[in-house]
């Protein structure tokens, strides 16, 4: 842990969270940390809106900065709103100048240039909580059980990855030398009430894959479908998340936030389609073939997930005690289903996802068909 080093403001809101922890019952390993004043940038987002509601709940003061645009999503009684486009320092400067932050949560910085800002934007805040992603872990994995301490940072197939990469040394590096009050959250596929998530679908009409099943059409599932898979619902995220603000043992780490629940992908459709009220067709495609079909598949697919992939949750049970992620998939794809059933103007499909999975799924069925050998005559 950084202390020599650090601007006052931090050493100050550390050693006030240590303080206070310390006299909890259970201290250093069951902490029980002050509440802060959190500002997301971002906010009402499929996950940060997650997480503004449940800091709320743990009784934190929680605002907002983001355009103002994205409408649908309810923001908690309480919040306090800041309306800037983060894409302009100056425009995130004026709004936040007269306030102070405990902590900030960036939920929205995918590149080095985006995060730059922010050293000196937010350079007297406590902690600054950068959210990353878990497809930064090396692919193909070395082994599947994917640690903080042991996977080496490294993706070949998605450039969203390595800019990922790219934002965590940036900010390693700042925590190093001017001890910039870093902690690195990374969350792996992680769905909500308005996502599906399945390995070949449609990430803005999530409503596509449901719409295929119920019409009987091929869903694609890339390889054979017995790869392993963690699928996360936001609250449990949301849980991890806020264990994590304010608590200074979380400074300068870097720690993923995931359900200990293993699936593989034809689990994952299957459930899908049950909370549907159907049975799908799954449709087996070799990813080499999808990839093929659509170069854009290559970072979603072999830059993340059709690798086996769990993970080993040790280091944000540590930081957070007592963190279990209690949503089962089967749970959460219901209310999920039934957020969409709720509003049809949810129910929106996206026609050119549709058209591009209708042809792969006529190509790959000719194709296996002329594969088939004919049968042995007697
Ligand atoms: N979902 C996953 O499975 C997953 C997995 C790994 C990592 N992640 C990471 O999680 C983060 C996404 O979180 P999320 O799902 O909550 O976000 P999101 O759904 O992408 O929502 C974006 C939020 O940011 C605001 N916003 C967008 N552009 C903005 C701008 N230029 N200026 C100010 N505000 C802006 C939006 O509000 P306005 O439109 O009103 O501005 C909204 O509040 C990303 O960093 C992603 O890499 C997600």
């Amino acid at each position: 842990m950084i202390v020599t080093g650090c601007p006052p403001r931090v050493v100050t809101f550390w050693y006030r969270c240590v303080a206070m922890s310390e006299t909890s019952p259970g201290s250093a390993r069951s902490p029980r940390l002050p509440p802060v004043r959190v500002l997301h940038v971002g906010g009402t987002g499929l996950l940060s809106s997650a997480c503004a509601d449940a800091g709320i709940r743990a009784g934190h003061e929680v605002w907002l900065l983001n355009r103002g645009r994205t409408r649908n999503v309810p923001v908690p009684d309480g919040v306090h709103r800041l309306v800037a486009d983060a894409r302009s320092p100056a425009a995130v400067a004026a709004a936040v100048t007269g306030t102070t932050f405990d902590v900030v949560v960036q939920w929205i910085g995918f590149t080095p240039d985006q995060v730059r800002a922010d050293l000196d934007l937010f350079a007297g805040v406590g902690q600054y909580v950068f959210v990353s992603s878990a497809s930064v872990y090396r692919k193909p994995p070395a082994h599947y059980l994917v640690r903080e301490s042991s996977t080496p940072l490294e993706n070949p197939f998605w450039q969203y990855a390595r800019d990922k990469i790219a934002c965590e040394l940036l900010l390693s590096e700042a925590h190093r030398r001017t001890g910039f009050p870093v902690t690195v959250v990374r969350p792996s596929l992680t769905y909500g009430p308005s996502q599906i998530p399945v390995c070949v679908g449609s990430w803005e009409r999530p409503w596509t894959i449901v719409d295929r099943m119920r019409r009987g059409a091929e869903v694609i599932v890339p390889g054979d479908g017995t790869s392993l898979w963690t699928v996360t619902h936001a609250d449990d995220l949301a849980t991890g998340l806020v264990g994590l603000l304010g608590n200074p043992r979380a400074i300068g780490e870097a720690v993923h936030i995931t359900s200990d629940e293993v699936l593989t992908w034809n689990d994952i459709y299957r459930e899908v389609g049950r909370a549907a009220g159907v049975e799908p067709r799954l449709l087996h495609v070799p990813t080499d073939a999808l990839v093929a079909a659509d170069p854009e598949l290559e970072g979603t697919l072999l830059g993340d997930k059709v690798h086996s992939t769990v993970f080993d949750n040790s280091r944000l049970r540590d930081l957070v005690p007592g963190f279990t992620a209690t949503v089962p998939f089967t749970e959460g794809i219901r209310s999920t289903i039934a957020w969409f059933e709720a509003d049809v103007t949810r129910r929106l499909v996206d026609r050119e996802a549709d058209a591009l999975w209708d042809r792969i799924a006529e190509v790959y069925t000719t194709a296996l068909a002329r594969v088939v050998p004919p049968p042995i005559e007697r």
